[in-house]
Order: structure tokens, then sequence, then C-alpha cells
């Protein structure tokens, strides 16, 4: 492609919009800052320049143009960041740039998982009445399933495999996908197909639901880890959701797949799912890039209620602010929908509690006020972040009519039994590190001028 495109594409795509709609930007001055979404970090230190048309990470060292952002946010190649940003300017370019060379193994599994996607839509449509039927009994529309590409595995041993084998894939590398069992057979049988696709869009593993009760195996059958995917490291539905999420700057954390879609369905699509109650701190880390407030829409019996407090505690620690929403103890987010409609969904979002009051409040976890005060202990002592601490502090003070002495008491005790040799190196670490941190500061500072001025 000639120089001259790429410099239009650069031209016509303003940065700060473009990066503006991938995550929330604060206006600072001249420049505009967040935190960084290519690491880990709790302050902002992702500077872009409008002037410049740049950004620069100073946490990570990060730094480009527009191309480079969307190619680096994305994790898509430089062809197809361009593709991309042409067309978000109405830009037509000649199908000139190929992808080259040779695949490397994730670029293939990749491309296996596109295939088996394509796979199992095609068996929905074609081979799937009763899968249609399910679907059509739960409610969940067909633009639903088109949009977050649902299919159905049949009842087979071998389909896949022989679909992919047609399809020019190398069977050496069949093993490695996570597709089939250690016999060979298609993993996934006569179940709805749930896609899981990665915050860049591109689909990394599935999860199968079985039709009938009377099936063998669990409900769910879930790929395992492969080279593209790290269980806990996905949100459910985020590839779509993370323009409304930081546009909203809040997002919804629900259970399951239904949840999710029924959610979405219903125009809540500042929503994820995190596929199970546990929700890790690395897909808190992934959606803290997109917005820092969080409500926890977990089912409404004892375990979701639990997993929520649980899941509550990794945010704050994370320095997010989170709310949880506490559904009737009969209801999971899809039931509550169809039996309540959409609008008593906002009713609920509306009423959500912080962690200490919602655990105050909760009749359905079943423990007494010592113990709820002990859960709210556990919590604290496992926040790393000082300031994160001392608001659950102050929250767990207020709520129970405690001095904030008392609760803070409560924590030093603890960790002066369980934890003295390594409270000693903390306080060492930590003399060590303000060193550190003044020399980088001076370093970031100095820089910072250079560059954006
Ligand atoms: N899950 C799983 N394996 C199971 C049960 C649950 O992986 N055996 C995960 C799935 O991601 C599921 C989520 O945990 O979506 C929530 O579980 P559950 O509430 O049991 O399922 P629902 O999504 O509500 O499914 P359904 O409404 O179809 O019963
Ligand atoms: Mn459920």
């Amino acid at each position: 492609m000639d120089q001259h495109v790429i410099d239009e594409i650069i031209e016509r795509n303003d940065i700060v919009d473009v990066i503006n709609s991938y995550i929330p930007l604060k206006k600072t001055g001249s420049n505009f800052k967040a935190r960084c979404p290519f690491h880990d970090e709790k302050t902002a230190s992702f500077v872009v320049s409008p002037k410049k048309q740049i950004y620069k990470c100073f946490g990570c060292g990060k730094g480009g143009n527009v191309i480079t952002y969307v190619q680096e946010f994305e994790k898509i190649s430089f062809p197809e960041a361009l593709r991309k940003l042409a067309a978000r300017a109405g830009i037509t370019v000649k199908q000139t740039m190929q992808s080259k060379g040779k695949d490397s193994k994730r670029d293939l599994i990749y491309k296996i998982y596109e295939l088996t996607t394509g796979y199992f839509s095609k068996n929905l449509i074609e081979h799937g009445s009763s899968a249609l039927e399910y679907l059509a009994e739960r409610d969940i529309k067909d633009e639903t399933t088109k949009k977050f590409k649902l299919g159905f595995a049949l009842n087979s041993y071998g389909g896949l495999r022989n679909y992919l084998l047609k399809n020019d894939i190398n069977e050496k590398i069949l093993a490695s996908t996570g597709l089939f069992t250690s016999n060979n057979n298609d993993l996934f049988r006569e179940r709805i197909m749930f896609p899981i696709h990665s915050s860049a869009g591109k689909v990394v593993a599935f999860g199968g639901r079985k039709l009938h009760d009377s099936q063998s195996g669990g409900k769910y059958v879930n790929s395992p880890t492969t080279d593209i995917y790290t269980k806990g490291n996905e949100l459910y539905g985020l590839f779509d959701t993370k323009y409304t999420i930081s546009k909203k700057d809040q997002a919804l954390i629900c259970e399951g797949y239904t949840d999710f879609l029924r959610l979405y369905e219903n125009g809540y699509t500042n929503c994820v799912a995190s596929l199970g109650t546990s929700l890790t701190d690395s897909q808190i880390s992934i959606l803290r890039r997109f917005t820092e407030n969080i409500y926890m829409l977990y089912d409404g019996d004892s375990s979701g209620r639990k997993a929520a407090v649980r899941a509550a505690g990794k945010i704050l620690g994370k320095g997010c602010n989170v709310k949880i929403i506490g559904l009737p103890e009969e209801d999971d987010p899809d039931s509550y929908i169809r039996n309540n409609g959409a609008t008593s969904m906002q009713d609920m979002i509306d009423i959500a509690k912080p962690l200490a009051e919602f655990l105050k409040d909760d009749e359905v976890i079943g423990v007494d006020k010592k113990g709820k005060l002990s859960v709210l202990f556990d919590i604290l002592n496992e926040i790393e972040d000082e300031v994160a601490q001392e608001l659950l502090i102050q929250d767990i003070a207020e709520t129970y009519g405690l001095s904030g002495h008392a609760v803070a008491s409560k924590i030093r005790k603890k960790r002066r039994t369980f934890n003295k040799e390594s409270e000693v190196t903390e306080v060492l670490k930590t003399e060590q590190f303000r060193e550190e941190r003044e020399i980088i500061l001076l370093i970031i500072n100095t820089y910072q001028l250079k560059t954006f001025t």
C-alpha cells in the first residue's frame, strides 16, 4: 500500500477518538490520560497527545500512533489494523496486502477455531432442529444466535474431525486444539455450542450445553486450556460489550452464557459473564481497562451470593468500585428477566449495595452477624492496596456501627499473629521501593516534558 494512503488513514482517524472508543480517556491539560490497556496498573500512566497524534505509556513503555494502537489492542496484524481504520474513516483500500508466510502454530489454532465455529453454525441451521427448538423454547432470538455465533455439535464422534481434515487442516495439529478427546473423538457431542471470543474478537474456546437432562456428562463441557486460551483469562461477551462498558463506564458481571444473552437481548449490553462463579484477578484486570465501576449480578442462591461477595472483595482489592445485586434466591438474571420483565432488572441494579451492606442485609447465605464480620475481616486481610483497605474499613465501620479504629485493629491483630515475619519484610520493601519510585518518577517527569509539550 502506498505511503500516502497510510498517511491519509492516520490523518482521518483522530487518535483521541479512536482510543476513546476502546478505553475511557480523561483530559489532563492538553493531553489525555488513562490506565494503560497494555499492562496492569492502578494509576494512569498512559498518555495520549492529540497534538502529536501519539500515545505513550510511562509504565510499560508501549507507545506509537493510531495504527499501532489498534494493532496492539485488537491483537491484529498491521494490514488488518489499516483496513479497520480505513473502513472507520470511509476510505476504500485495495486488497493488495496479503497475510504472507507460514502461519504460526497459534495462528493455525485460531484458524481451526474459526472453521469450527462455522461448522457448528452450519450444523445448527442444517441439522439442528432439536437445538433450534431448544433455543426457541428458551426464548433466544435468531439475531442473538447469529451475533454470538451459537451453534450445534452433532451427536457424532468424528464429524468435526472429518470437517477439519477436509478443509486441509493437518491431522498432527488436532491434538493440541482442545477440540478432541485423548481417543481422537470430537469432544463436543449433541450440545448447543457457545463460542468464547477473546476481547479482540477471535473465537478461542467453546462451552457446550447439553440439550436433554438425560444426556451423559455435565450440563456444560468446556474447552481446556490451549495455546490460545487460558481458562479464567477471558470474559464471555466482552469482545462485543467492551465499547458499551467503556461508554457507560459501568459493567455488569453475571455467571453464565444464558444470563449474558438474556441481559444483552433486554438492553443490558454493558454485561459480561465470568463463566462459573469464580471471578479471577486476571478477569478483573481485563475488565478494568474499560471501567472501574462493577456490578456483581450472580445467581440469587447461596452459592451465587457467596461467590459475588468473594468477587467483590477481589474487585475492591484491585482499586475498583463494586456493588452487589441481590436477586431473589430462586432466580438467576435469565429467569429474573423472564419472570419480571426487563425494566425490573434496572430496579434491581438501582438498589445494588456495597459489599458490607449487602452482606449485612443478606438472609440467604445463612450466617449470623459474627460470621458476616469474619467474612469481611478475611476479605480485608486479603486486600493489599492500602487505599482500598481503608475504604473497606470505613464501609464496614459505618455499616455495622463500629469505630474505624476497632475494624482496623482487627486486621493488624490478624497480621501480627499469622504474618509477623512478612510484616517486617513488607516495611523494608516499601522503604527500598520509595527510593526507586522517586527515581522513576523523576525520569518519567523529564521524559514527559520532552515528549508532550
Ligand atoms: N458452568 C460450567 N459447568 C457446569 C455448570 C456451570 O462450566 N457444569 C458454568 C457455565 O459457564 C455456566 C455458568 O457456569 O454458564 C453458570 O452455571 P449455571 O447457572 O448452572 O448455568 P446457566 O448458565 O444458568 O445455564 P442454564 O440456564 O442453561 O441452566
Ligand atoms: Mn444459572
